[in-house]
């Protein structure tokens, strides 16, 4: 197979869909894969590293596009990269296509198959390939948590593990899955008094084994998170609801009670927020003050550290970057439901039903596509 590596064109994407270990590994395998000039750079792999690694380097994004028979991406194709896309090409990316009408759209009447790492499941039934990020972004939170509750970055002026005689900040996190677990693990690490709540007692049991005395636990419900919030130097949005908007869990009104100069960094600001005054920001304008809290809602954190995400992100889609390329489309789902999951477009059809609801469009099952070819594998 011929594996086409673009520059990333969104603006201020600096990850890149391979890194030159990735390269490597499907060259090893046989593949001839085409990179654009420049396409690592923001991550820091000149074309070189490409090169030395077996890749072709091309000029132009249109001949990476023409020859690749796999487009291995990160973001969704924007407008420029529409007209490039052409009948029969594997497209293995990022697509969020539910709230995307014009891409779908375009990946249909150019007949692309369109393979997205957000619905790609494993064995657990989890999303394998959005996990990394969340790694990176709970990690992150509490980076970038730190740095605003320095005074002269807007915050109270608080030192996140305090000193000898002085107590350490108190950080609430809210929802204690992966962007919450990375977190608290940095937090804790940093000396911080962490409290974690969520609404899963299974999880929360989960957390108080990992973490043992380290950190307290709260179950989930107005009057907790209100009191937690009270005392709270950094507080934490880090709920999801799989397929729905995120609940907005702390309201205005309890935002009157958190000390002035408190930092709220809401993760979940992809789906909304957790925080009834949530509103996503960019990495040129990350912050904003309500009732004297200071704001931090970047829908793209891991955007600010494209080097570590690249990393993270094609350690998870190298895999089944593999397994596409050696196996092709059809034998790869049929040896990997959970790759199956990920298969959005086909021959000009929608094959995944919750993009077609949201779309209001026809859903074709990809089953029957095939003549029920994909059914009998097993996970
Ligand atoms: N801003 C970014 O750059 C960025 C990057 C990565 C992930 N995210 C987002 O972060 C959010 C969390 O992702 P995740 O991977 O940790 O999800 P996850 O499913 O691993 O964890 C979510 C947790 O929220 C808990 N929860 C659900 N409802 C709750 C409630 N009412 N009260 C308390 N807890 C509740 C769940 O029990 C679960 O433990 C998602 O919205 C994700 O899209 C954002």
């Amino acid at each position: 197979m011929i594996v086409g590596l673009p520059k990333e064109i969104k603006d201020n994407e600096y990850r890149v869909g391979l890194t030159p270990a990735g390269v490597r590994a499907l060259t090893d395998a046989g593949h001839k894969v085409v990179v654009e000039h420049s396409a690592g750079e923001g991550s820091g792999f000149g074309d070189d590293l490409y090169r030395t690694a077996g890749a072709t380097i091309m000029d132009s994004a249109d001949d990476i596009w023409q020859q690749g028979d796999m487009i291995v991406k990160v973001k969704e194709p924007i407008s420029p990269e529409y007209p490039r896309m052409r009948e029969g090409q594997l497209l293995f990316t990022y697509l969020h296509l539910a709230p995307d009408r014009e891409l779908t759209q375009q990946l249909l009447e150019r007949k692309v198959t369109g393979v997205a790492y957000e619905t790609i499941t494993d064995r657990a039934g989890t999303l394998p390939l959005l996990t990394p990020m969340s790694e990176v972004a709970g990690r992150m939170a509490i980076q970038v948590g730190s740095h605003y509750l320095e005074k002269m970055s807007g915050g109270r002026g608080v030192l996140l593990g305090g000193v000898p005689g002085v107590p350490a900040a108190r950080v609430v996190i809210i929802g204690g899955g992966v962007v919450g677990t990375n977190a608290a693990k940095i937090a804790v690490g940093m000396g911080a008094h962490v409290t974690i709540i969520d609404n899963n007692l299974g999880r929360l049991r989960e957390l108080d084994d990992i973490f043992l005395s380290k950190i307290s636990t709260l179950a989930s419900s107005a009057y907790m998170i209100h009191d937690a919030i009270t005392q709270a130097d950094l507080i934490v949005g880090a709920v999801l609801v799989p397929g729905a908007a995120a609940p907005r869990l702390v309201t205005r009104g309890m935002l009157k009670d958190v000390p002035d100069g408190a930092v709220i960094v809401d993760v979940a600001v992809d789906q909304g927020g957790c925080i009834e005054t949530t509103h996503p920001t960019t990495h040129s304008d990350p912050t904003y003050y309500v009732e004297g809290v200071l704001h931090y809602c970047v829908a793209n954190m891991p955007g600010a550290v494209p080097r570590t995400s690249t990393f993270a992100l094609t350690n998870a889609t190298l895999p089944y970057a593999l397994k596409l390329a050696n196996k092709g489309l059809i034998a790869a789902i049929q040896s990997d439901p959970g790759l199956k999951a990920g298969v959005n477009t086909y021959a000009g059809r929608l094959t995944y039903e919750a993009v077609a609801i949201d779309q209001g469009l026809e859903y074709t099952s990809l089953d029957e596509m095939l003549g029920g070819t994909t059914t009998t594998a097993k996970a």
